[in-house]
């Protein structure tokens, strides 16, 4: 099976969908930010505080590209992934991509006192956020084969969704 890849901004689920989804579909399940983390024995945070953002998307870059040597995974990537085409040349060669999508205001409040996503520690992260958010939309709308409000859905019910899309 192809890998089913979960993208999507801060918030919209796609680590706690994707660790369900592949349970519920005996696909392993693979988060690029967790791998990150693991493979530098550090916090998100702190790779952006220590080596900074670019170091962190080069990372990001390397984590994906060898991920999709293989397939049935679920793959949950980070908000920003999309943002190279490099990557989203690699996940689709053999993944379907679904974009998980839900309003700002819903995001941003299960976002807004996390610790561990450094592009909200700015002075006023609501208006970062809110500006990434606008930015990125339309380039996760582009490169997703599927996409799938989650914003009044419980993570059970996106998981049967995503199960129906593919199967
Ligand atoms: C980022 C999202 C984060 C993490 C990093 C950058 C982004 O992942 O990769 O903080 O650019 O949107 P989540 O989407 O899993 O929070």
């Amino acid at each position: 099976m192809k890998n089913i890849v979960l993208i999507g901004f801060m918030g919209s689920g796609k680590t706690a969908v994707g660790k369900q989804l592949g349970e519920r579909l005996g696909l392993s399940f693979k988060d690029t930010d967790s791998l990150i983390e693991e493979r530098l024995g550090q916090k998100i945070n702190a790779i952006f505080a220590d080596k900074g953002e670019a170091f962190f998307r080069d990372m990001e870059s390397q984590i994906i590209d060898e991920l999709t040597a293989k397939d049935n995974q679920v793959l949950s990537c980070g908000g920003g992934a999309i943002l190279r085409n490099e990557n989203v040349n690699y996940l689709r060669q053999n993944g379907t991509l679904i974009y998980l999508k839900a309003p700002f205001a819903v995001l941003y409040d299960r976002i807004k006192s996390s610790s561990n996503r450094p592009l909200l520690t700015a002075n006023e992260p609501e208006k970062t956020a809110r500006m990434l958010w606008e930015a990125r939309q339309k380039v996760y709308e582009s490169v997703a084969d599927l996409s799938l409000d989650t914003s009044k859905k419980s993570i059970e019910q996106i998981v049967k969704e995503i199960e129906k899309l593919v199967s």
